[in-house]
Parts: structure tokens; C-alpha cells; sequence
């Protein structure tokens, strides 16, 4: 058993005290979406993953470090076999105030019920497009209709909150903002615009010419809209607008055109073990070495995780117009 409350905090060089924990339990997806992945992914062999008992075992640590927001990704994270099971035990450590999960929807149909009896409060879904043969196009193998089901069937299942993420690519998607927005607000619920960021190559578009920045589909949105900024900020990438009128918020996501590292509280670790300090960087600390060099030492661990702030790099060095530097695709590391 490990001493629990410490009241102890994870603080980096630059002062950040990092309290939110972003954990893909699985780089492995049902999905091939055009700005994630290439088509012929191939996902890393399972004895290279952490098992559910190491997950919630780093997960114990950090919240014993101050951690009280885990954010659960993938890949898809239902895609794993025992992830609601996972998802409940780590709801049950003290110190999580905030269990939340990303999700591209195509299991929500079947799971929301689980998932929220689970103690995941907020839901975040991925939502692109409301064509069905655009829906293929971007996800390659997505169905866009179970998706709208998962929605619907997690709108009624007693999550306190549910975001959409839509990814706007120029000449693909960047025509349905204000459709994207509509529908959010018709059922309730927040959307976020989120700009692509070059992580992993992709084949099927030059991410330079599909850039379309969020101050463009802010002049879109106004055309229909009213946005109202909000004072939002939990030290996440997006900025907040109310839609007037409405209960709904609409988040931009800009890691080209606007920088918010100074106020970054989050650390991820990837399906593999690894320790990202920081999204657009490569530096991390092995933790899947750690853990399985010392099992069941929490000690050892947690003093790893401590040192590991001292290596956050200050902020993300994105650039879309060259190659990109880092290797990683974003589903082995969760968004
Ligand atoms: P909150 O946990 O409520 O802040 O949600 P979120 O919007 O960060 O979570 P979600 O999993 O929906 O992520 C949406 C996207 O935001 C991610 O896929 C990333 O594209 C982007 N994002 C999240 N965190 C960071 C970050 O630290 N740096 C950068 N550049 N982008 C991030
Ligand atoms: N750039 C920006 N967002 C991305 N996502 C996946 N790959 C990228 C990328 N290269 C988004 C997904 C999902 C979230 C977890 O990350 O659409 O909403
Ligand atoms: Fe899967 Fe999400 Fe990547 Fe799409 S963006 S392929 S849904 S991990």
C-alpha cells in the first residue's frame, strides 16, 4: 500500500504545476483518419503495451503526485478489451476529481451507459463532417451513422458535459463549420475546431495547402453566429466563445496560430509507456522500463515521474511547412 495523501504537487522549470494526465490505452483504431494516420498503419505488438495493471498503476502515482484530471485516448480507447474495467478502477483513485475520455464515437452506441456509470464525466467526440461519403473519406473506414447514434445515445446518458472535435481541413471539411456548429447546438452540446498538426507523415494531402487557420472559421461562424468570448481557460489549447443564445460553446484549437504552452498543465503517457512532457516535442521518460524493473514500487516510480518535470520543454515546436520533426502519429499518443 502506498502512503496516500501526499500533499505534494508536479511543478516544472518553468513553474507549471501539471495536474492533468492525458493516458492512450491503445494506439490501435478502428478508424484511418487521413490527418492521423497513413493507411497502412501498422500498431505496435501487444507485449509492447502497458497492461491495465501498470496503467492504473502509473495512474495511481501521479494522482499521488497531485494529478486530478486523467483524460483516457487512444486510439480508440474502447477499442480495448477491458478498458470500462480499467476506466472504473481508475475512477475509484482518490485524488481524480476529473475522469474524461476521447473517443471517435464508433463504440458509444453500445458503451455510453457503461461509460458513465463508470464515473467518466465528460465525453469528448470526434466529428468531422455530417457526410456521410466525406465521413469515409476523412476516416477511411468510419461509418457516419453509427457515429450520430454513439452521439445520440451518449447525450442521454447522463455525462455532465459532451465536446465535438472536428478537425477542419481547407478544400475538405472547412465548408461545414457553421452545419457543425448548428448541429452542436441543437443537441446541446460544446464543439472544438482544431487546427491539423504535423504529427506523423500522411499521404493523402499536403498539410501545408489543407491548412485553414481558426481565425477563418471564426469570420465563418460569425456569418451565422454571435460568439461571445469566455473566460475559459483551464490551462487547455482551446479558446472558448459562447454561441449567443445558447447553452453551447464553440472551441478553437490553435498550435500554428496562437501559442498557449505558457499556461500547459498537462503531461501524456503513451499506449506504449512512454512519458511525453510535452505534445510537439520527443521528450520523455520510459515508464513502462520503470515500472517493470521495480513492480509494485511506487517510490522508485513516483520519484521518476518527479525528475521527469524537470525535462518539459517550454513549448511545441509545430511547423507545417516542413517535414514533420515529430515521428510519432497522434494515436499512439492520444491528442
Ligand atoms: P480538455 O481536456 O477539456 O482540455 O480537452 P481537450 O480539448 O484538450 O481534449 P481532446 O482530447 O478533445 O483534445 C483535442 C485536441 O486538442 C487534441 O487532439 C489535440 O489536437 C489538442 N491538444 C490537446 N492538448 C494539447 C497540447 O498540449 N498541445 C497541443 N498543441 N494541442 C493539444
Ligand atoms: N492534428 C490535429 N488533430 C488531430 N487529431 C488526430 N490527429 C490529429 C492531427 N494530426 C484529433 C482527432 C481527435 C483528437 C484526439 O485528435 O480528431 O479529435
Ligand atoms: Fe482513430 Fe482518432 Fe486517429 Fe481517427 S483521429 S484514426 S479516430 S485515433
Amino acid at each position: 500500500m502506498s502512503d496516500f495523501p501526499v500533499l505534494s504537487q508536479l511543478i516544472d522549470r518553468f513553474g507549471r504545476v501539471v495536474s492533468y494526465l492525458r493516458v492512450s490505452i491503445t494506439d490501435r483504431c478502428d478508424f484511418r483518419c487521413v490527418y492521423c494516420m497513413a493507411e497502412d498503419m501498422v500498431f505496435l505488438p501487444r507485449k509492447q503495451i502497458l497492461s491495465l495493471e501498470e496503467i492504473q498503476f502509473i495512474c495511481q502515482a501521479f494522482t499521488e503526485l497531485g494529478v486530478s484530471k486523467i483524460r483516457i485516448t487512444g486510439g480508440e480507447p474502447l477499442v480495448r478489451k477491458g478498458a470500462l474495467e480499467l476506466m472504473q478502477q481508475i475512477g475509484r483513485l482518490p485524488g481524480v476529481r476529473e475522469l474524461v475520455m476521447t473517443s471517435n464515437g464508433s463504440q458509444l452506441a453500445q458503451m455510453a451507459h457503461d461509460l458513465s456509470a463508470a464515473g467518466v464525466k465528460r465525453i469528448n467526440i470526434s466529428l468531422d463532417t455530417l457526410d456521410p461519403v466525406l465521413f469515409k473519406v476523412l476516416t477511411r473506414t468510419g461509418d457516419l451513422e453509427n457515429v450520430l447514434k454513439g452521439i445520440n445515445v451518449a447525450s442521454e446518458a447522463g455525462f455532465q458535459r459532451i465536446k465535438l472535435n472536428a478537425v477542419i481541413l481547407k478544400n475538405r471539411n472547412h465548408h461545414e463549420v457553421c452545419e457543425l456548429v448548428q448541429f452542436a447546438v441543437d443537441r446541446g452540446l460544446d464543439i472544438s475546431f482544431i487546427e491539423e498538426m504535423p504529427l506523423g507523415a500522411v499521404d493523402s494531402h499536403n498539410r501545408a495547402e489543407a491548412y485553414y487557420p481558426s481565425h477563418l472559421i471564426r469570420q465563418d461562424l460569425q456569418q451565422r453566429f454571435t460568439l461571445q468570448a469566455v473566460p475559459d481557460k483551464t490551462g487547455g489549447p482551446s479558446d472558448y466563445f459562447l454561441v449567443q443564445g445558447t447553452g453551447s460553446k464553440v472551441g478553437f484549437i490553435s498550435p500554428h496560430s496562437a501559442n498557449f504552452c505558457s499556461s500547459c498543465n498537462r503531461v501524456r503517457l503513451t499506449a506504449e509507456g512512454r512519458l511525453l512532457l510535452c505534445l510537439g516535442n520527443e521528450h520523455s521518460v520510459d515508464l513502462k522500463a520503470v515500472v517493470r524493473q521495480n513492480p509494485g514500487d511506487m517510490t522508485i516510480l513516483k520519484q521518476a515521474i518527479i525528475d521527469a518535470m524537470q525535462i518539459k520543454p517550454e513549448k511545441h515546436e509545430f511547423n507545417i511547412h516542413e517535414q514533420p520533426v515529430i515521428l510519432r502519429h497522434m494515436n499512439a499518443t492520444g491528442g
